[in-house]
């Protein structure tokens, strides 16, 4: 079978990473017979400085013309004015939106083998399996007004945390239903005791959850939520949140994995039906950290990330269970054999650059 894919891999070290999960999904190709059809855009710094537009409309052309997108990072120093009219970012965030991505999945899973990689005491970080739900095209990201303006007594801004019920209900959903395939755990977080919107989405909650009564469904407050994931971590399985708390947090989760490299996600416009007929809508495939300036271009990056974010492209867009999890197997396997990037060398092991993580990972699959 063929696939068409859409690579974008970026600012920063955004094209490192991309490059070993290419690698992987070769290695894939080449065991199971598939065909991965991949063609490459520009998005971010790198576009505005070809086309001054950070999402070029040729790029998002590609993304619809595909059956999933494969993104590395964006951003970087060079972009980072201000006042700057246009941002890299701009280019994530106008994808997500143009192709209705409003549930992102964050799985944050914490390897045995890595837990000394983790700053967080060993015994806390046992059976830690859980899965951040985060709304991804609403709330503070996207609403308006949003903007900045001069006054007489001074300079002004805004930005606008709105959400409709539509938009709370599906996200919710999204929840609900993934913790009814798992420990049938959801834990909602919100600021109701200040917010709004936040009263909303906690109302709503409720109200979906009788559609769910095998699922648990309980609320906690962002400010808890975020120390509540390093004190007691493995008591959550599904948690879902607003745009803005859903950043936040899983950068904080990523802690338990042992780094940020660890992560994966899925951008979905709905959870995938792999028993319709139909074509699947678009989803998008991207580690959750950034472009890491800092460390770009030194080939020290852990691509592990986004390795596995294109196992999630396997199993979510395209229906490659075994695949996936040949994938999945490789990052375990080679992770007990003690190869270690920069960023989870705490604990020693062999110190390994992205092009031999990349190749050891292919090897294995
Ligand atoms: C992420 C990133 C992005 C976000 C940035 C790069 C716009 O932090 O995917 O978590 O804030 O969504
Ligand atoms: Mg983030």
């Amino acid at each position: 079978m063929e696939y068409k894919i859409t690579v974008l891999p970026g600012d920063g070290i955004g094209p490192e990473v991309i490059d070993e999960s290419v690698k992987v999904l070769e290695a894939v190709g080449r065991r199971f017979g598939h065909d991965f059809d991949l063609a490459y855009g520009i998005v971010g710094g790198g576009a505005i400085d070809a086309t001054g537009s950070a999402l070029p409309d040729e790029t998002i052309e590609m993304c619809l013309n595909s059956d999933a997108v494969l993104f590395g990072a964006v951003g970087g120093p060079k972009w980072d004015d201000p006042q700057a009219k246009v941002r890299p970012e701009d280019g994530i965030l106008a994808i997500r939106k143009q192709l209705g991505l409003f549930a992102n999945l964050r799985p944050v899973k914490v390897y045995p083998t890595l837990i000394n990689a983790s700053p967080v005491k060993p015994e806390l970080l046992e059976g830690v399996d859980m899965i951040v739900v985060r709304e991804l095209t609403g709330g503070l990201y996207f609403a308006q007004p949003k903007k900045r303006w001069n006054t007489s007594r001074g300079r002004r801004s805004v930005d606008t945390l709105k959400y409709t019920e539509k938009e709370i209900v599906r996200i919710l959903r999204v929840g609900f239903e993934l913790a009814r395939g798992r420990r049938k755990l959801l834990t909602s977080v919100d600021k109701a005791n200040v917010l709004e919107s936040s009263r909303l989405w906690r109302e709503i909650a409720v109200e979906v959850s009788a559609d769910y009564p095998d699922v648990e469904l309980e609320h906690i407050l962002v400010d808890a939520a975020a120390m509540q994931l390093i004190s007691n971590p493995s008591h959550y399985d599904v948690i879902v949140a607003e745009n803005m708390f859903g950043d936040i947090l899983t950068d904080e989760a990523s802690v338990l994995a042992g780094s940020m490299g660890m992560l994966p996600s899925a951008s979905l416009a709905g959870l995938p039906d792999p028993s319709s007929r139909k074509k699947q809508p678009i989803s998008l495939y991207e580690p959750i950290h950034g472009s890491a300036p800092d460390i770009a271009g030194q080939g020290i990056a852990n691509p592990i990330g986004t390795i596995l974010s294109a196992a999630s492209m396997l199993q979510l867009s395209l229906g490659l269970d075994e695949e996936a999890t040949a994938i999945e197997e490789a990052v375990e396997g080679v992770l007990a054999e003690g190869y270690r990037t920069a960023d989870i060398a705490g604990d020693g092991g062999e110190l390994t650059d992205t092009v031999r993580m990349g190749s050891v990972i292919a090897g294995r699959v």
